[in-house]
């Protein structure tokens, strides 16, 4: 499918990173329809799409009218049956092989022939999520940053069968939603978190075995690398329980004892911290 015929995109997950997604693809003029299985995170997701397009036209960043019709094209559903017209899906669901296997099998009943199945997936295989369908070809990791509306960057990953055709397809779209591109081979982590996740590790273990408090690990990689945040900052922001089961891909796929997760990480993840979204994580939020 060419770009110039993706008119309809579906987002799947309609958490941190899917919400985002789907107001970025709104305010590039196509029509969205953005799936959750929780109704509380479609009425979550809605909200900060609407505070934040209101937030671009406060700042005459878009017009009142571009605003009001980016909202306009957006349609929320927790049925997935709606997502069926999608020329691209994006899917932003939780970081979990099986979860993401599960539903890249029923999208492939649902959605036309020609339709894109994308992952935003941080670390796993596109390869294996492509082999849960019957459109290996078709199918293609297309990795936004958080947060989606400002991170300028999108990581392509190419499955061992995603076709020419459809890598062009979502570069071009990625461009249009005004991010640069970069490709990256199919494994582990890709190229951001397979370098990014270890300094976020690195940081977990320097609080866990004493090094220095969570003020000045953050300080340091801040005003030390001019980081806009430091590194425990930065994994209450992503996501404590995605930082882990980042982790976890990198450890069991390329069998290094450096990529594995620090066992605060992993405690913090057990007791519920998991960062900005919980109200609480290395830091409290609330
Ligand atoms: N959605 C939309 N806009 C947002 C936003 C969001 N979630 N969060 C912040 N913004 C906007 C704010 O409205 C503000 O806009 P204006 O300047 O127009 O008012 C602007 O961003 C700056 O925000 P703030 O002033 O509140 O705060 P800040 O200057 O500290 O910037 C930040 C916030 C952009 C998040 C910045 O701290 C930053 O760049 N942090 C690092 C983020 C990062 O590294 N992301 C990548 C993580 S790794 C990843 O994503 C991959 C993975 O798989 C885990
Ligand atoms: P999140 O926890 O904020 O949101 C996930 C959403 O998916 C939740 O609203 C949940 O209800 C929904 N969901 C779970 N299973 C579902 C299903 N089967 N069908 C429909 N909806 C379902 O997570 P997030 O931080 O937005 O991450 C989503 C994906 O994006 C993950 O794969 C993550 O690795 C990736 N990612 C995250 C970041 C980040 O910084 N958090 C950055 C880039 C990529």
């Amino acid at each position: 499918m060419a770009t110039a015929a993706v008119e309809v995109i579906g987002v799947v997950g309609g958490g941190q990173m899917g919400s985002g997604i789907a107001q970025l693809a709104a305010v590039a003029g196509f029509d969205v329809w953005l799936h959750d299985t929780e109704p509380s995170a479609l009425q979550r997701a809605q909200k900060s799409i609407v505070d934040s397009i209101r937030h671009l036209v406060s700042k005459g960043q878009i017009s009142q009218f571009a605003g009001t019709s980016s909202l306009n094209r957006l349609r929320y559903t927790s049925n997935l049956e709606d997502l069926r017209t999608s020329d691209v899906i994006i899917e932003a669901i939780v970081e979990s092989e099986v979860v993401k296997k599960k539903l890249f099998s029923e999208l492939d009943k649902i959605v036309k022939e020609s339709t894109i199945l994308a992952s935003n997936t941080s670390s796993i295989s596109i390869t294996r999520l492509a082999s849960s369908t019957s459109r290996p070809s078709k199918v293609v990791g297309m990795h936004f940053m958080n947060p989606p509306p400002i991170m300028k960057l999108v990581e392509i990953v190419r499955g061992a069968d995603t076709s020419d055709e459809v890598f062009m397809t979502i570069k071009t779209l990625a461009e249009r939603l005004g991010k640069t591109v970069i490709c990256s081979q199919d494994f582990p982590g890709f190229i951001v978190n397979r370098i990014l996740m270890p300094m976020i590790n690195e940081a977990f273990y320097a609080l866990y075995t004493g090094v220095a408090t969570k003020e000045d690990i953050d300080t340091g990689m801040k005003l030390g690398t001019n980081h806009p945040m430091g590194p425990l900052q930065l994994a209450d922001f992503i996501g404590l329980d995605v930082c882990l089961s980042i982790l976890k891909v990198l450890y069991e796929g390329l069998g290094d004892s450096k990529y594995s997760p620090c066992p605060l990480l992993v405690q913090y993840v057990d007791a519920g911290r998991l960062g900005r979204k919980r109200g609480t994580g290395v830091y409290n939020y609330q």
